[in-house]
């Protein structure tokens, strides 16, 4: 059987909360996107708002050998009402015509076109419904959450 991977970018931490989790429940192996110069809390806002509205591909600083997995799962957070620019730097750069996609995201409280975007930009094999983590799951029920949303996808 082949391998499940779990590709994300968190500034803050949230994210890497689903995937903590995700990881628990899928047994995946974990794929953080670096950049080679990453975002600080304060150029997320100001440089990273440029870059979400230019579609801006910040270069990524490690490698990943896709070829033994058939389905990733890809999610950061929302920026700007779309997924945060490491996201885009990842979908473009690796071939994933192959592969089957999990997406999922986190945001305080609006997507806006996040995965309307992700699903016109990211080259799939197939693209499954996303997962979608606010503030308020992670308040709540972050865990039920995850486990419904891979149970929907036959996981
Ligand atoms: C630069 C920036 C822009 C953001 N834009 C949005 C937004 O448009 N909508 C929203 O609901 N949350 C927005 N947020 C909040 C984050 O999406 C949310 O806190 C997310 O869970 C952070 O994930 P992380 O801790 O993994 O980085 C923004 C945060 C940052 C830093």
């Amino acid at each position: 059987m082949s391998k499940s991977l779990i590709v994300y970018y968190s500034l803050g931490g949230k994210t890497r909360k689903v995937v903590d989790i995700l990881q628990k429940l899928t047994n995946a192996d974990v794929y953080e996107i670096e950049l080679e110069k990453p975002y600080s809390k304060l150029t997320a806002y100001t440089i990273g708002l440029g870059h979400c509205k230019t579609g801006y591909e910040p270069p990524i600083k490690n490698e990943i050998d896709l070829s033994a997995y058939d389905k990733i799962f890809i999610g950061g957070p929302t920026w700007w009402f779309t997924y945060a620019p490491p996201i885009n730097s990842f979908i473009k750069k690796y071939d994933l015509t192959d592969k089957i996609i999990y997406p999922f995201g986190t945001a305080t409280s609006n997507f806006g076109g996040y995965f309307e975007r992700f699903n016109k930009e990211c080259k799939a094999k197939e693209i499954k419904k996303p997962l979608k983590i606010l503030r308020t799951n992670f308040k709540n029920d972050l865990e039920e959450t995850i486990r419904l949303w891979l149970k929907e996808n036959g996981e």
